[in-house]
């Protein structure tokens, strides 16, 4: 997939939902004051900041510069770190890993898995929620029909979105875990402003829209074609669908 340029006023600003939708998961992790914490792609900051001030020791790491740069600035005291999840190098370090709305974005799950259970210590806990099988489908479905209407060629996306069997697979067969937990299930979530689904896709989509030629007229199209499943109660709506995990490292 093509490395998305993190716009971290967007994030922040329209897209703060991200953060703020993460708030089960960490609840889900239930980490306890002192405990070392890893959240993966921690983006703005907002849920490192949200364990530390619950004494937990937590840190930050994002593979976006923009990302990490802006959550400095939020949080100065915290620590925050540009690094890619695959790329990790932590060796046992941490009680829990801790991830939302990241791995989706991340090709070799295999090797996330492996680093990610290579920062825990053995009994610790990796708690993760991203998008999962079916995840943003009427989106896309209705990209590739004004896509084809327009005569531009199939346009894959690369988003990683495994069904609960694929996922919790490859974490016992590279990370040595234990799934404790797993949920599949929709999250129909509201985005803001008129503009909310073209602001959105603009974002998260830029590989389905890089060779449109004429953007204005395709988003019309697509405002259009998606109206009728995507918008209702003031608000256009997208069609995610979660997976939430809670695994524990090397307990078989
Ligand atoms: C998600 O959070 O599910 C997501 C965000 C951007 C692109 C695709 C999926």
């Amino acid at each position: 997939m093509t490395a998305v340029k993190w716009n971290a006023d967007l994030y922040d600003g329209k897209h703060g939902f991200v953060a703020a939708r993460g708030g089960d998961a960490l609840d889900l992790l239930d980490a306890q004051p002192g405990e070392r914490v890893l959240d993966v792609g921690s983006g703005t900051g907002d849920h490192v900041a949200a364990l530390r001030a619950r004494g937990v020791d937590a840190i930050g790491v994002d593979a976006s510069p923009e990302m990490v740069a802006r959550a400095r600035e939020k949080y100065p005291d915290h620590p925050f770190e540009v690094a890619d999840v695959c790329g990790l190098g932590y060796h046992g370090e941490f009680d829990a890993v801790f991830s939302n709305a990241t791995l989706h974005w991340v090709d070799d799950s295999y090797g996330a898995t492996e680093a990610i259970s290579n920062a825990l210590r053995d009994g610790g806990r990796f708690v993760t929620e991203f998008g999962g099988s079916g995840n943003i489908q009427r989106v896309v479905s209705g990209i590739w029909r004004v896509r084809s209407e327009l005569g531009l060629p199939i346009a894959i996306h690369g988003f990683y979105f495994p069904t609960i069997g694929e996922y919790t697979s490859t974490l016992e067969e590279a990370g040595r875990f234990q799934v404790d937990a797993a949920w599949l299930f929709d999250r129909p979530t509201p985005l803001e402003g008129p503009d909310g689904l073209v602001n959105w896709v603009r974002m998260f989509c830029a590989d389905l829209i890089a060779d449109v030629p004429d953007q204005d007229s395709f988003f019309t199209r697509l405002e259009e074609t998606m109206r009728r499943s995507l918008y209702r109660d003031g608000h256009w709506w997208i069609d995610y669908r979660r997976i939430r995990v809670h695994a524990t490292k090397g307990m078989h």
